[in-house]
C-alpha cells in the first residue's frame, strides 16, 4: 500500500513533543514491511535542513481566501521513507511551531489549512494516489474534511481512506465561525454533525467526523476519551463512532533510545553490565551543578513539556516534604510560564536538591534518562507518554499516575515482578506515598537490581504496533474497495 503521513512535526526535522517521535519512527517500521511510505511536514524556521534528494517543486494552494504558494523539497528520510518538507515562509518561517509568548499564533487556522490543502495538492502531483492518508491531531484534521467536501468528487482520491490519530484531545484547534469562508469550508459544514462546536469551528472534531477511522495512542486513552472526565467535550462525538475508534500503543525507536548504543550519553551500558549507568549518574549530577555528587542519593528525573497536563502542581504541593528526604530531583522542560516559574523557584529554594534546566535540550533529555534512578510522571492525563517507556530501557524506574498509556505500560513492582510504581487518585498525598514506596525499594539493593532488570527487559519496539496499524490500513482499504465496487449483478 501507499501510505502518506501528514503531520505538523516529526523527528529529525522538527519536534515539540511525542508526536514528532511517533512520526519519525512509525513510517520507518511500516516501510520495513514493504509498504510505500511518505511523510509530509511543514518546513519551519527551526526545521533541520536535511539533505535534499530531489528538485524542489512549486505548489499552488487554492485556498478560498487567496492562492498560497509553497515549495516542496524532498529530503533524506530514514529506512526508505520518502520525506517532504513544505516551505511556505509566510506561515512557517517563524520562531516557534504553534505559538509565541505563551499565545497561539492568531492565523493558526489559515497556516494549517494551507498545509493540509497543500498536502492534498502535492499528493495529486504524484504518480499514484495513496490507499491511506494518516493524519495526526488538529493541525492536519482538515485533510479528511477537505477530502470529504471539496475533493469528494475527485477521481484521484476515489480509493483513498483516511485514518485520523488523536495524540492529545485537549488541543482541538478552536476558531470563530467566520474562519470557514477563509479556509475553503462550505458553510453547510458548520453543523453539529460537522465542524460546529458550541458556536465555534472545531478542527479536531472535523478530523473525528470525516475520517474513515480514528485511533489514539493507547487502549486506556481510547476508553478514557469517551468519558466526560477525559473527552474535553468530544466524548459524545467519539461515542457516536465508537466502533471506528481504537487504541494502538506507541512504540519507541530503539535506534534513538538505547543505553547500549546512545551517542548522547557519557557511557553506554546494558542489563548485563550496568557500570556505565553509574558514570551517567555522576556526569549528570556534575553537569547540573550538584555540589558534591552524592552517589548514594536517588535521582528523580523529569523531562517534560511544562504544562497543566503533566501534573506538576502535585510536585509543588509536596516540595517541602520531598526536600526533607535524601534525594535529588533533576528536571528539564519548557512550556507555560507558570510551571517554568514553579521549577525555577524550587531550584532557588532548594539548590542542593532541586537541579533544574528550563530549556529544550535533546542531549540532556537522553542524559537524564540514563543518569536518573527514577523517572516521575504524575500526569493528569497521558494519551501514551514516551518518556516512561524510554526510562524502562535505561533501567530508570518509572513512578507514574495510572492514567492512559502510563497505566498500560507500567506494571506495579511487587518485590519480584513489575516495572515501576503507580498511584491512582490525582492527589499530592497519593504521589508522595508512591514516591516513598519507590525510595524504600531503592534502599534494598537486591530488589532494586531485580526491578531494573525487569524494566530493561521490556520490549516496546514499534514492530507490534506497526503491525496493528498495517492491519487497520488494510481493513480500511478493503472496506473502501467494497464500497466502491459496482453492485453485484444480484
Ligand atoms: P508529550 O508528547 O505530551 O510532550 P511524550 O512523553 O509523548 O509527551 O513525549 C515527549 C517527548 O518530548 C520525549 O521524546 C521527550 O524526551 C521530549 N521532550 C519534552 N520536553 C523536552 C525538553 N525540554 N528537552 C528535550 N526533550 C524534551
Ligand atoms: C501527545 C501526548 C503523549 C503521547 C504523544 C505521542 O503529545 O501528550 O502522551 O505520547 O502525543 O503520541
Amino acid at each position: 500500500m501507499k501510505i502518506v503521513f501528514v503531520a505538523s512535526e516529526g523527528v529529525p526535522y522538527a519536534k515539540t513533543g511525542g508526536l514528532a517521535d511517533v512520526v519519525g519512527a512509525l513510517p520507518k517500521a511500516l516501510a520495513s514491511f514493504g509498504h510505500e511510505v511518505e511523510v509530509i511536514l511543514p518546513r519551519y524556521r527551526k526545521t533541520q535542513p536535511g539533505n535534499i534528494v530531489a528538485n524542489t517543486r512549486s505548489l499552488t494552494i487554492p485556498l478560498s481566501s487567496g492562492f498560497k504558494f509553497a515549495a516542496v523539497q524532498e529530503v533524506e528520510g530514514a529506512g526508505g521513507v520518502r520525506t517532504y518538507l513544505m516551505d511556505c515562509p509566510e506561515f512557517f518561517d517563524r520562531d516557534q511551531l504553534y505559538m509565541a509568548g505563551g499565545k497561539d499564533y492568531p492565523d493558526n487556522a489559515l497556516r494549517f489549512a494551507a498545509f493540509s490543502m497543500g498536502a492534498l495538492e502535492f499528493m495529486k502531483r504524484g504518480s499514484k494516489p495513496p490507499e491511506v492518508i494518516h493524519c495526526h491531531d488538529w493541525q492536519t484534521a482538515l485533510v479528511p474534511a477537505y477530502l470529504r467536501s471539496l475533493y469528494a468528487n475527485d477521481p484521484f482520491f476515489e480509493h483513498t481512506s483516511v485514518l485520523f490519530t488523536i495524540h492529545n484531545i485537549a488541543y482541538q484547534g478552536l476558531f470563530p465561525p467566520d474562519i470557514m469562508a477563509e479556509i475553503s469550508l462550505d458553510k453547510s459544514l458548520f453543523k453539529i454533525e460537522g465542524l460546529e462546536y458550541y458556536g465555534k469551528v472545531n478542527l479536531l472534531k472535523g478530523g473525528i467526523v470525516f475520517s474513515d477511522a480514528v485511533s489514539t495512542v493507547s487502549q486506556k486513552y481510547a476508553q478514557e476519551i469517551q468519558t466526560e472526565e477525559f473527552g474535553y467535550g468530544l466524548e459524545g462525538v467519539l461515542r457516536n463512532r465508537a466502533e471506528s475508534v481504537q487504541g494502538i500503543l506507541n512504540g519507541v525507536d530503539y535506534e534513538e533510545w538505547n543505553p547500549a548504543t546512545d551517542q548522547l550519553i557519557p557511557a553506554n551500558f546494558t542489563p548485563e553490565n550496568m557500570q556505565g549507568k553509574e558514570a551517567c549518574k555522576k556526569a549528570l549530577l556534575e553537569k547540573m551543578g550538584a555540589h558534591q555528587a552524592a552517589m548514594d542519593r536517588p535521582v528523580l528525573g523529569i523531562v517534560s513539556r511544562f504544562v497543566t497536563q503533566k501534573g506538576f502542581d502535585l510536585i509543588a504541593k509536596i516540595a517541602n516534604e520531598l526536600m526533607l528526604k535524601d534525594l535529588y530531583i533533576v528536571a528539564l522542560g519548557t512550556g507555560e510560564p507558570e510551571y517554568e516559574e514553579l521549577f525555577r523557584s524550587l531550584a532557588e529554594r532548594f539548590p542542593e536538591k532541586f537541579l533544574v534546566r528550563v530549556a529544550y535540550d535533546n542531549a540532556l533529555a537522553h542524559q537524564i534518562e540514563a543518569g536518573a534512578d527514577l523517572f516521575v510522571m504524575p500526569s493528569r492525563y497521558e494519551p501514551c507518554g514516551l518518556n516512561q517507556i524510554y526510562s524502562l530501557k535505561y533501567g530508570t524506574v518509572p513512578v507514574v499516575r495510572a492514567t492512559g498509556g502510563l497505566d498500560d505500560t507500567i506494571a506495579p513492582f511487587d518485590g519480584e515482578n513489575g516495572t515501576g510504581f503507580k498511584f491512582s487518585s490525582y492527589s499530592a498525598q497519593a504521589l508522595l506515598g508512591c514516591i516513598e514506596q519507590a525510595l524504600k525499594a531503592f534502599r534494598d539493593r537486591n530488589a532494586w537490581l531485580k526491578l531494573q532488570q525487569n524494566c530493561m527487559k521490556q520490549d516496546f519496539s514499534w514492530t507490534q504496533s506497526a503491525k496493528s496499524y498495517a492491519a487497520l490500513y488494510q481493513s480500511l482499504y478493503e472496506a473502501k474497495l467494497r464500497k466502491n465496487s459496482p453492485k453485484s449483478a444480484a
